[in-house]
């Protein structure tokens, strides 16, 4: 395994390491609905929380499950991005922008440098992503990232198998 790369490096988004000061963004993120049930994130974290919530994006990769980025634009930190290890061959994807700078397309360009940067794997074949059928601003980001949709199945979200559409690019 590799270790956790510079920052990856786009025209509006940077995606880096998760750095302490975070917590305030990982705070405005457990406002969303949907965000702590993907997640370990609780809903409406405190401080203390939310902070133990970043040291555990910290360890993502020295624990083997992956690479968890901090979403930044100008500066600031305004989301999560992670590409999570599933196999030898297959990377899956998750991500989230907090409620205040959505509407600028952030997440997409977050997936391209994720994407790129699963790429760098020599093995790495394909990247995953599911997505409930309801979330349409999720469905348009991996659209707009080439994902394009393969199948369907059930996947555990919040405690429940929910019906999850799949999407995949490869390489
Ligand atoms: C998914 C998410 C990261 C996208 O954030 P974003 O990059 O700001 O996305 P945008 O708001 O710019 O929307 C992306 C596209 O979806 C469309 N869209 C957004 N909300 C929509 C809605 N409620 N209904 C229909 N279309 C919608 C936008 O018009 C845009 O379409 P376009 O690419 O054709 O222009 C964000 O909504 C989020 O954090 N959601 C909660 C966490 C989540 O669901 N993560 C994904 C789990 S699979």
């Amino acid at each position: 395994m590799s270790g956790f790369p510079d920052p990856l490096v786009g025209p509006r988004v940077r995606l880096r390491a998760f750095v302490p000061a975070d917590a305030a963004m990982a705070r405005e993120l457990s406002t969303d609905p949907y965000v702590p049930r993907t997640g370990s994130l609780p809903a409406h974290a405190d401080a203390a929380q939310a902070a133990a919530w970043v040291r555990r994006q910290q360890g993502r990769l020295a624990e083997g499950a992956g690479y968890s980025f901090a979403l930044e634009v100008g500066g600031r930190a305004v989301g999560q991005c992670g590409l999570w290890f599933a196999g030898a061959e297959r990377f899956t994807v998750g991500y989230a922008v907090v409620p205040g700078a959505r509407g600028q397309g952030l997440a997409a360009e977050a997936l391209g440098l994720l994407v790129g940067f699963a790429w760098t794997h020599p093995a790495a074949r394909t990247v995953e992503a599911l997505v409930e059928p309801w979330n349409t601003a999720s469905l348009r980001t991996l659209a707009r990232a080439g994902f394009t949709r393969v199948g369907a199945t059930t996947h555990p979200i919040g405690g429940e198998e929910r019906d999850v559409e799949v999407w995949v690019v490869r390489r």
